[in-house]
């Protein structure tokens, strides 16, 4: 897939219709793509959950193929919208023997993989697959640390610093700048960017009737910390990942 020379690009998206707790329908999928292009985006990483508890079938190679599916679909309908391959790697006991089996769900073939927990704490396995996949020469992003389960914020920051400090990267999500995730989401969110732990942010969509609350959570973003913040994580950040950078 081209990568467009201009326009905003998500990183993390439910899209896919029909395989977790995304889209439903294409419908679905489409309609969300509408509310995308309206608000200056070009394509999206399709990222569904990777977690073999709950979604035993979403596999790497299965996430292509939906991927190349959709992206027929769309072209069918004449609609102009760019869809790469990904995933989004819940981190538990045994994901790294779980990536030998599978592969490794990278972020549009790159080295870049997006992974995510929930715990109230931060177990030894989280650490240990963040370091296999560095040493295995792989970029990984967390997802979402402001919605980490853990209650005590200087814990939560001391661990992030620690793997922030190894390398790993963080993305946040837009909608928790709304306050529809939780009052601590909403105050972690806006501490994290004014201290740039951040290397992304990105809508995290599921369905439609939830997307303008996102949409809004990026304008905020726009209101509280410039238009040159969006702009560096929804077009020049995730161009870095698009090329391997
Ligand atoms: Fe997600």
């Amino acid at each position: 897939m081209l990568i467009p020379a201009t326009g905003r690009l998500d990183v993390h998206s439910h899209m896919l219709p029909g395989i977790d707790d995304g889209c439903e329908t294409i419908e679905e999928s489409i309609a969300s793509i509408t509310m995308l292009k309206q608000a200056g985006y070009v394509g999206t990483i399709c990222t569904p959950h990777l977690w073999p508890d709950m979604f035993p079938d979403n596999t790497p190679s299965n996430i292509d193929r939906w991927t190349g599916e959709l992206t027929v679909q769309l072209a069918q309908r004449g609609i102009e919208y760019a869809l790469w391959p990904g995933g989004e790697l819940r981190l538990f006991k045994g994901v790294t023997d779980w990536m030998k089996t599978h592969g490794v769900p990278t972020l549009a073939g790159s080295r870049y993989v997006l992974t995510d927990f929930w715990e109230d704490h931060w177990p030894k396995y989280i650490d240990q697959s963040l370091d296999w996949l560095m040493a295995e020469g792989y970029q990984p992003i967390l997802a979402h640390p402001e919605r980490i389960g853990i209650t005590k914020y200087e814990t939560l920051v001391k661990h992030l610093k620690e793997a922030t400090a190894r390398g790993v990267l963080l993305q946040g999500n837009f909608r928790c700048m709304t306050g529809e995730d939780g009052y601590h989401q909403d105050q972690r969110v806006r501490q994290f960017l004014t201290e740039g732990r951040y290397w992304l942010m990105a809508m995290d969509m599921h369905r439609p009737d939830a997307l303008p609350s996102r949409l809004d959570g990026m304008q905020m973003v726009v209101q509280e910390y410039g238009q040159q913040m969006v702009d560096l994580m929804t077009i020049d950040r995730p161009r870095i990942i698009l090329t391997n950078g």
